[in-house]
């Protein structure tokens, strides 16, 4: 079972990542955290280039193909290995990240980038993504309070300094998306403290299917 997290920045993706985790192996499950990008050793140095604040230059079709070749090595190192055991991956942010932020915000073609995706990673989708869905002032205001506190890294913030505009359109990009696809997504009110975003998780995920078993 792949399951994915996006949101906006603040959305509490990270750590409901690791809550889920953890009632996977409490509760018997095979299970794997993993992250884009960043999730590889060799994506960890693509990810310094991507989040670097000093890279504000950077191209939309570089932004693009980084996050790809950040993707290609995670897919081929973790992902498919992961599948092919039959774990549960939980990912923090994937594929879809790609088309809001790329596409729809950087403007980029969604048409290209989503080709780019079925011809060179044969379309992997996960079998569910949960969208933490919140206001942009509070999700910044999260993570900026992250960020000063030292539980985020300061040298990540090249996204935390885009303006509110462009949060708000990730947003937007982010539920359209959920909307065009209501069979893989589950949109979550992530305005919420982190226990009922848990819960709320935890139910969307074993209300009405056997995915659970599947694990
Ligand atoms: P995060 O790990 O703190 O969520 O930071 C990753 C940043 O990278 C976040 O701002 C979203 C951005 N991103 C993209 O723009 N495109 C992508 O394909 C992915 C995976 C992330």
């Amino acid at each position: 079972m792949f399951i994915t997290f996006e949101g906006i920045e603040g959305a509490g993706k990270t750590t409901q990542v690791k809550r889920l985790h953890a009632f996977l192996i409490n509760n018997g499950y095979e299970s794997i955290m993993t992250r884009e990008p960043g999730g590889t050793r060799i994506g960890g140095h693509i990810r310094s280039i991507l989040l670097d604040p000093q890279n504000s230059d950077m191209e939309p079709l570089t932004e693009l193909l980084l996050y790809t070749a950040d993707r290609a090595q995670h897919i081929n190192e973790i992902i498919k290995p992961a599948l092919s055991s039959n774990k549960a991956i939980l990912c923090d942010r994937y594929f879809d990240a790609t088309l809001v932020y790329q596409g729809v915000t950087r403007g980029l073609n969604t048409g290209l980038i989503k080709k780019l995706h079925e011809t060179i990673f044969n379309n992997l989708k996960p079998d569910i993504t949960f969208l933490l869905d919140l206001a942009p002032e509070l999700g910044l205001q999260r993570a900026w309070n992250d960020i000063n506190n030292g539980s985020r890294k300061n040298h990540e913030t090249r996204f935390e300094n885009e303006n509110s505009a462009f949060h708000e359109k990730i947003r937007t990009g982010y539920l359209e998306l959920a909307h065009s696809e209501p069979g893989r997504f589950r949109i979550i009110d992530a305005s919420k403290d982190q226990d009922h975003i848990y819960q709320d998780i935890i139910e969307s995920l074993i209300e009405g299917n056997s995915l659970l078993q599947r694990v």
